[in-house]
């Protein structure tokens, strides 16, 4: 980054509209940094499953708040690794129970104050693409370029799916859906910083978009803002 002000895109969606993957590639062909806040939220929700406490207990959850140190890091090849404490827990973050405690406390006023601070300075220092649920909403209010993510329900549940069973889980698909449906509920529910999409926003749907068409759809708003920021 030179002396000129930090681009910023924010990208918000659903669980499984392909925002990580899609982030992640953009920000490596223009340089910038990747910022996964949903991370954020789930090395809360691991901090919480680890102290006993069930998803809705947010007396415990504001309790711990105080002594938890979370940290952001940028791995070798430039990837986000999360850490709780001195523990590495990017792996860790990534189950269905995480993704079912972090969806419950990131309901809770208290917590995403808490992340706050963090995401801006990371957007003042540096040229980022963040992706979430509230970027371009509270986060990132003023950034470049909003995108709204997204993508039908069974087709988010279809590529979820794939991606267990190429793991070799054997969950049904039944499951994962209502397991989708019921985290999107959560999302745009909550009173605190529901999922919405934001005024200036531009939608992309990937229903019908491959990743590779996706990423490709993504470059070019980017590209197109940029060339209107810094000529
Ligand atoms: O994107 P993800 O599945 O890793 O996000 C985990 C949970 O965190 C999800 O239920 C929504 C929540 N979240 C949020 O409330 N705000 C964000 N900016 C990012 C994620």
């Amino acid at each position: 980054m030179g002396m000129e002000k930090p681009f910023s895109v924010a990208i918000d969606g659903p669980s499984g509209a392909g925002k990580s993957t899609i982030a992640r590639a953009s920000a490596l062909r223009f340089g910038f940094i990747y910022v996964d806040t949903g991370a954020m939220y789930r090395t809360i929700g691991l901090a919480a499953l680890r102290s006993g406490l069930g998803p809705h207990e947010q007396e415990g959850v504001r309790a711990l708040l105080p002594g938890l140190r979370i940290d952001l890091r940028y791995g070798p090849s430039g990837e986000q690794r999360m850490f709780l404490g001195d523990e590495d827990v990017s792996a860790l973050i990534r189950t269905q129970e995480v993704a079912m405690y972090a969806s419950c406390v990131s309901s809770m006023p208290e917590v995403r104050a808490h992340l706050l601070e963090a995401q801006r300075s990371l957007a003042r220092t540096h040229d980022v693409i963040m992706d979430g649920r509230d970027i371009a909403t509270v986060v990132l209010p003023d950034a470049d370029l909003k995108i709204f993510l997204t993508a039908s329900a069974e087709k988010r549940a279809e590529r979820r799916w794939e991606e267990l069973r190429a793991r070799g889980s054997e969950e049904e698909f039944g499951q994962v859906l209502r397991e989708i449906v019921e985290r999107d509920r959560q999302d745009e529910e909550r009173a605190a910083a529901p999922l919405k999409i934001a005024e200036g926003a531009v939608v992309v749907d990937t229903s019908e978009l491959s990743l590779k068409e996706s990423v490709e759809r993504v470059c070019a708003l980017i590209e197109e803002r940029l060339g209107g920021v810094r000529g």
